[in-house]
């Protein structure tokens, strides 16, 4: 067990970089949210704002991302008082640490993750902050004794990365005065399979960056306009008239029993389909839409006020861990 509650401990990050739609929601945030409502962990959930500044490079533009996913994860139903919602560069201890890893770490190793390979593959411009984005990362997770990490499947290398850098620094200074056998604990990747990858209106991973997404705070008008914008070509007769990429984000909201005899007695009528599937979306987000609003209202004091409670938390909580480390490697 893992501390003092006997829970195991579950930190997961996500990036403020553009509007959440229902491939982050699915692949990841309602992870966050069952996990978090099992009670079966200490959850931190964390706005990777450093990370992310690999990629948003305007002040407040930053500042705006940050503030959404803020009010994003409040939303859904993450709950301040049932886990620590904070902020990556409010813990300056993350940073601090990453140095420190940055130190034991080697180039080939981080030129074998995925990232950074497909961007170099890109012919792309690569920064330092890319390159050591697992280094970050490591020390995310690793300042917090993390048991678990619930990322989609394109994260797993990175928790292995963060296992890696873990078992290597245990392993340098095993040895050092006032240090147990081992300073960082092993986390472990969850993977959640049977969500797998959620397609985006064009069929190919929904993504920000392919512009193929349903916003998760879709309007009506928006996610009429979105599931009408679904191509339906792959749904020709080879398919049974059944339209796969409607289909496939359809099986989201309601369960394959309930879509059986509506996909049966619709086969070929693409626009029957669509109508029925923007009335679950509809159904599904409007709810969590409304909350979203009347959130908004209050914005600027809902926000600091919950990165400053979870940064007096956060900040609290990887003091020890942080300390070991230093006293681990001979700096104090
Ligand atoms: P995007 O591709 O839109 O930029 P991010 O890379 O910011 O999304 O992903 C944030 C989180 O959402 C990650 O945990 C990622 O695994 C998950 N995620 C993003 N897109 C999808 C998708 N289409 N299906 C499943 N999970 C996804
Ligand atoms: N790299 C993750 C992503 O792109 C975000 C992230 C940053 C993260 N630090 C983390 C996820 C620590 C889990 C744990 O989705």
């Amino acid at each position: 067990m893992s501390n003092k509650t006997g829970k195991k401990i579950l930190l997961s990050g996500v990036k403020p970089t553009g509007q959440a739609h229902i491939g982050n929601y699915f692949g990841a945030m309602k992870q966050f949210l069952d996990l978090q409502n099992s009670g079966d962990y200490e959850c931190y959930f964390m706005i990777a704002d450093y990370h992310a500044l690999n990629l948003i490079q305007n002040a407040d533009e930053m500042h705006k991302l940050t503030q959404e996913l803020v009010l994003d994860f409040l939303a859904i139903g993450l709950d301040p008082k049932k886990a620590v919602l904070f902020k990556q560069s409010d813990v300056s201890a993350h940073t601090e640490l990453a140095w420190i890893f940055d130190t034991i770490v080697t180039m080939p190793y981080l030129m074998r993750a995925h990232a950074y390979k497909d961007a170099e593959a890109k012919n792309k411009e690569i920064n330092v902050g890319t390159f050591n984005y697992p280094v970050l990362m490591a020390a995310d997770i690793l300042l917090y004794n993390t048991d678990v990490v619930p990322v989609g499947q394109d994260q797993k290398q990175h928790v292995e990365y963060a296992r890696d850098i873990a078992e290597k620094f245990n392993f340098i200074f095993k040895d050092s005065a006032n240090v147990g056998a081992t300073t960082f604990k092993l986390p472990q990747p969850l993977i959640l399979e049977n969500v797998a990858t959620v397609p985006g209106i064009d069929g190919r991973k929904m993504s920000k960056s392919y512009n193929n997404t349903i916003p998760l705070f879709a309007t009506r008008e928006e996610i009429t306009k979105a599931v009408m914008g679904i191509v339906t070509d792959s749904g020709g007769p080879e398919n049974g008239g059944i339209p796969a990429n409607v289909y496939a984000i359809h099986k989201l909201f309601k369960s394959e029993a309930e879509l059986k005899p509506l996909y049966e007695a619709n086969k070929g009528k693409y626009k029957n389909l669509k109508e029925a599937l923007i009335e679950d979306i509809d159904a599904f987000i409007k709810p969590i839409r409304e909350k979203r609003v009347e959130l908004v209202k209050k914005a600027d004091k809902v926000v600091s006020k919950t990165l400053a409670e979870g940064a007096k938390c956060a900040n609290k909580i990887v003091q020890a861990k942080l300390e070991q480390a230093k006293r681990a490697v001979g700096v104090i």
